[in-house]
């Protein structure tokens, strides 16, 4: 029997702003894949069970490209002729083309490289956690905290001069954010390429010790490595500083386990993991089947758009014990908050890196920190946006 689901949701329940909506919840519980037709009228799957997300993500008879991606969940976008990916945007590309980009980074972003990293994301916290205090006692956790963090690390990473970052950062907002026009959003991305094209430029004449300037000795053009900054600088800040957002207003909301975690340092690593999984923030993302393929029971034609719900996913009863629950002591690895397969997150290890130096640093420095505004008053990125989580979160401490 084919289960289907006629529309995405666009909100999720009120008082429930960590959980996948309802409508995701109930399409699971009633099948792990279900029909669903597209705006357009394309008749598409939305996959929405652990074991059958990840089978997808890990088989290459499903393509990421972007060219095959002419069918929106949210609008119908028309007869609309979509173009590959830009050069170097690797995100939107399939094997070998993908890995010509992927192979180059993969070095630099080792568990080992990530690991030298800490000092240096210790020193960067503290220093916003003193300005914190001094600012203080009430913030908005998101632009003194959640956002400059991983924005000066992928900045020092990269090359970028921090002075640049705050119109990159705005306007990756806006990519991101779902909460621009069209216009605005093509004007964005537009202002960050041409900023992206003077950086490469500017590395040629002049290289530093970064990992832009090291991939000049390759065969890779400028144009390549322009497109490859861009998905690194928008994948290597949004997401982390939504999971640092989130996750304290989620440590908050759970206060049972925020005290656990200040009281067991030992508990942060799989806190953090725990936290991705539970939160999910990159929660949505397509494949696009390149022949017939079975796929639980049903026959995924080729040339179907596949809609992959990771955030669903990490919610399976099948695969997580009351997956519903913020547990920091859960032993059951293999979510899927960093996908899997070939996309998998190249900045996964760095996102952990931030998050386990950032989150325990904020809740030791804070003892008393909380929410400065009931928690239905927290703005929350619309369920249209790429990424999730919250737009700002003010918080308050005794002094
Ligand atoms: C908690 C933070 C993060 C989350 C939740 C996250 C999540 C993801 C997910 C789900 C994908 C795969 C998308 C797909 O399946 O098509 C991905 C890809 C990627 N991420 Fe992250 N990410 C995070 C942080 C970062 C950071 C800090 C960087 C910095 C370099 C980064 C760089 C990338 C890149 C380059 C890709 C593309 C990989 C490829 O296509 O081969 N991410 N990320």
């Amino acid at each position: 029997m084919e289960h289907t689901v006629t529309a995405l949701p666009t909100t999720r329940q009120p008082g429930c702003p960590f959980d996948p909506p309802k409508e995701l919840i109930e399409a699971r519980e009633q099948s792990p894949i279900s029909r669903f037709p597209f705006p357009d009228g394309h008749q598409g799957w939305l996959v929405t069970g652990y074991d059958l997300v990840r089978s997808v993500l890990a088989d290459p008879r499903f393509s990421s490209r972007k060219e095959l991606m002419s069918h929106h969940p949210l609008v119908d976008l028309g007869d609309i002729e979509v173009p590959p990916a830009p050069p170097g945007e690797f995100l939107l590309m399939d094997d070998p083309q993908h890995s010509r980009y992927r192979k180059p980074l993969v070095g630099k972003f080792t568990v080992r490289r990530m690991r030298l990293l800490t000092e240096r994301v210790e020193q960067v916290t503290a220093e916003h956690l003193d300005a914190m205090e001094k600012a203080g006692p009430s913030v908005d956790l998101v632009t003194a905290f959640a956002k400059p963090i991983p924005s000066v690390i992928i900045c020092e990473l990269l090359g970028v001069p921090y002075e640049d970052r705050g119109s990159f950062q705005e306007n990756i907002d806006k990519f991101l954010g779902g909460e621009v026009s069209d216009e605005e959003l093509i004007a964005a991305y537009t202002a960050t390429q041409q900023y992206l094209a003077e950086l490469v430029a500017a590395k040629r004449a002049n290289p530093t010790d970064d990992v832009l300037s090291d991939l000049l000795d390759s065969d890779l053009t400028d144009e390549e490595l322009q497109g490859m900054a861009l998905i690194l600088l928008s994948a290597g800040f949004d997401t982390t500083a939504n999971m640092l957002a989130l996750g304290t207003f989620a440590l908050l909301q759970n206060p049972e386990q925020l005290a656990a975690l200040r009281a067991e340092p030992e508990l942060t690593d799989g806190a953090v993991e725990e936290l991705l999984r539970y939160l999910s923030v990159a929660k949505t993302f397509m494949r696009t089947a390149l022949e017939d393929v079975e796929l639980g029971g049903q026959t995924i034609k080729a040339g179907t758009a596949v809609i992959l719900s990771y955030n669903t996913a990490n919610r399976d009863p099948e695969r997580f014990t009351d997956p519903h629950v913020l547990n920091l002591r859960r032993q059951e690895g293999g979510h899927l908050a960093f996908s899997h397969g070939i996309h998998q997150c190249l900045g996964q290890q760095l996102a952990r890196v931030e998050l386990r130096v950032a989150l325990p640093a904020l809740l030791n420095r804070f003892p008393t920190l909380r929410l400065a505004v009931p928690a239905e008053e927290v703005g929350l990125r619309p369920e249209t946006a790429d990424i999730y989580g919250v737009k700002s979160l003010p918080v308050t401490w005794d002094v």
